[in-house]
């Protein structure tokens, strides 16, 4: 067994360069209204959030990542929010494209064979950009971010500080 076993593993969307250096802008434009602001090499947005795995969900999550269709499409991240209990502030788009929608429900139905429990939330997809935070900073995207996204990925979370850091472990594209 790799040591991924025992990290929490989760899917995710991961920013190519131009975009991740977009959102390290919105985040640093924000830095000093807000709580622990997250490394830009570590800004992504969660598609499917799976925890502690065993072995054999591990095997069976790869091999079901292998089957997502991904279509690529365009994120347009225009809208900065609050969630006031848990503290995050974050950024994220005001439009979910159905090509997100479905690839989340693909996801969730190949995840659900390898024994996980579906999120019963409704799915708010977000870039995490600070956690403690108490203000929503008076602060907007006046020219939001377009982002390409072409493919998802598998991380790990190493929540031994704050904010927790993430490590990408594999990446899947669409066929191009
Ligand atoms: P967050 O940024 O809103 O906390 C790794 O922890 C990623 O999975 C984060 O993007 C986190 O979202 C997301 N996530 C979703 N559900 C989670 C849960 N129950 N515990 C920890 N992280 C979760």
């Amino acid at each position: 067994m790799t040591k991924h076993h025992s990290q929490r593993l989760f899917f995710a969307l991961w920013p190519d360069a131009d975009t991740r250096l977009g959102l390290h802008r919105v985040s640093n434009a924000l830095s000093g209204h807000c709580g622990r602001v997250h490394q830009p090499d570590d800004l992504h947005i969660t598609l499917a959030f799976l925890g502690r795995v065993s072995p054999d969900q591990y095997t069976c999550l790869m091999e079901a990542a292998d089957e997502v269709i991904i279509t690529p499409f365009e994120l347009t991240i225009d809208k900065i929010e609050l969630w006031r209990r848990p503290g995050i502030l974050w950024c994220g788009p005001s439009h979910i494209p159905d090509q997100l929608q479905k690839l989340v429900a693909d996801l969730k139905r190949r995840l659900y064979d390898c024994g996980f429990e579906p999120e019963k939330r409704v799915y708010t997809p977000h870039v995490t950009l600070a956690r403690k935070s108490r203000l929503l900073p008076d602060y907007q995207i006046h020219q939001p971010l377009r982002w390409q996204v072409r493919g998802f990925v598998l991380a790990s979370s190493d929540d031994a500080g704050s904010p927790p850091r993430y490590k990408v472990i594999k990446k899947w594209f669409a066929d191009s």
